[in-house]
């Protein structure tokens, strides 16, 4: 099958492609990226995230344009606005729920792909920077949805916010005066809501999408890992072709929009019958507009970020907080070089791991749940409880790796 390239394109004299590939690298950057870029023919159902995220991604950008159009930035007419899409624009209620929805399937996507990551040490030599840069389109994309929900400008909004810009002011010495600079005035305000409509719709884009680029670009220098974590360019064969590759395209072209049709349509399904989620994509005080006279029982930030949350929670100190949750997120940085077991793919690697990265999963989910719930007592020692066997997970890793009872792992791909 990888013996014949036919998706490989070639631009002849005469032709209009021609014309192009004499000006612009357009034939040779296609065979690169797509037509001749040899992928492990094992592909899973964990393979499917990347190429989702990118859909969402361009869902966020093109329903958001959209939105820009009758949304209007100011503290006095933002939450109207955002009723006037809904009930007067054309088809603006379903704009406005592929956007707000469209952020909760983008953590999903972007979850499981991480997920990926995890399961077949996908973070290990050679692809360290794709997951050092895959990390900070996460942090980026945090922030992006952080500022994003402040825009309808109804209650959670507004508290949410003031919960977490409240966190800056934790920081000893510099903190107050951080908090203020961020926010641009002493409580939230017109201020607020105006620069974080201009980093949300502009300033955070332009920079995930360029990231998304380099992610690509550095993962086709170094080529796909798989679900066997075993590198195909050790064999190839005698036109110097991964004996263990296909063409990206059209093998996974086809594969990947298969998965993209599958998807959009439980989105679809999402979009019609439960475009809020039951309030986990939005929450049910944000129908209300802001008052920053009254504050709603409980607050907490929408599903993707209550894990961080409730570890946030979890410590009574506030600054330790913060240290806490900005640890939780830190320690995925460094992942690469916690784990130092040979091997890659979970399926040859020792109970340990097994055991640990399960703790991990568990306790995320967990913590996710508490995240949502008031912060009663007991719900407070379930919180330590799990934020501590969270970290438990990247405290062990590093000793229990180097003498990881491993499977022996092919030499080829199964
Ligand atoms: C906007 C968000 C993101 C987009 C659009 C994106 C896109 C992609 C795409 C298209 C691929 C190749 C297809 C695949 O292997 O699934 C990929 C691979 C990869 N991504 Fe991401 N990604 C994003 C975020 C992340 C994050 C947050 C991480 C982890 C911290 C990450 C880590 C990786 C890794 C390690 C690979 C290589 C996987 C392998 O070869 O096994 N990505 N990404």
């Amino acid at each position: 099958m990888s013996d014949h390239n036919d998706s490989k394109l070639v631009a002849k004299n005469g032709t209009l492609l021609g014309w192009f590939d004499k000006r612009y690298p357009l034939v040779s950057t296609w065979n690169v990226h797509v037509g001749e870029y040899y992928a492990p023919k094992n592909f899973n159902f964990w393979y499917f995230f990347g190429s989702l995220a990118l859909i969402v991604l361009v869902n966020q950008i093109v329903t958001g344009i959209w939105l820009t159009m009758s949304y209007k930035p100011s503290a006095a007419e933002a939450f109207a606005s955002v009723e006037y899409i809904m009930r007067d624009v054309e088809w603006g209620w379903l704009i406005r729920y592929m956007h707000s929805t469209g952020a909760s399937a983008f953590f999903l996507v972007v979850y499981l792909h991480m997920m990926r990551g995890m399961l077949y040490g996908s973070y290990k030599e050679p692809r360290e920077l794709v997951w050092l840069i895959g990390m900070m389109l996460f942090l980026l994309l945090m922030a992006e949805a952080f500022m994003g929900y402040l825009l309808p400008w109804g209650q959670m909004s507004y508290w949410g916010a003031q919960v977490i810009i409240s966190l800056f002011g934790a920081i000893p010495l510099i903190g107050p005066d951080l908090a203020l600079w961020v926010r641009g005035d002493f409580v939230i305000s017109d201020v607020t809501l105006n620069r974080f409509f201009a980093l949300h719709v502009i300033a955070l884009p332009l920079v995930l999408v360029v990231l998304v680029f380099m992610h690509i670009v550095a993962l086709h220098q170094v080529g796909s890992n798989n679900p066997d974590g075993v590198e195909i360019k050790k064999y190839k064969n005698d036109r110097g072709l991964p004996m263990d590759g296909i063409p990206f395209h059209p093998y996974y072209s086809v594969k990947d929009s298969m998965g993209a049709v599958f998807f959009m349509l439980l989105f679809a399904i999402v979009m019609f019958y439960a475009p809020e989620g039951g309030g986990y994509f939005i929450e049910a005080p944000n129908f209300e507009p802001a008052n920053p006279l009254k504050t709603p029982d409980h607050i907490a930030p929408v599903w993707y970020f209550t894990p961080f949350y409730a570890i946030l929670r979890a410590i009574p100190d506030k600054f330790l907080g913060v240290v806490a949750m900005g640890g939780a997120i830190a320690v995925l940085f460094a992942m690469p070089w916690l784990d130092r077991c040979k091997v890659k793919s979970i399926r040859y690697r020792g109970l340990s791991f097994k055991i640990l990265l399960t703790i991990l999963v568990v306790s995320f989910v967990i913590l996710g749940w508490l995240g949502t719930q008031p912060a009663t007592p007991e719900l407070t020692k379930l919180a330590q409880i799990f934020t501590a066997l969270y970290f438990m997970f990247f405290l062990i890793l590093p000793f229990t790796s180097v003498n990881e009872k491993t499977k022996p792992v092919p030499e080829r791909v199964t």
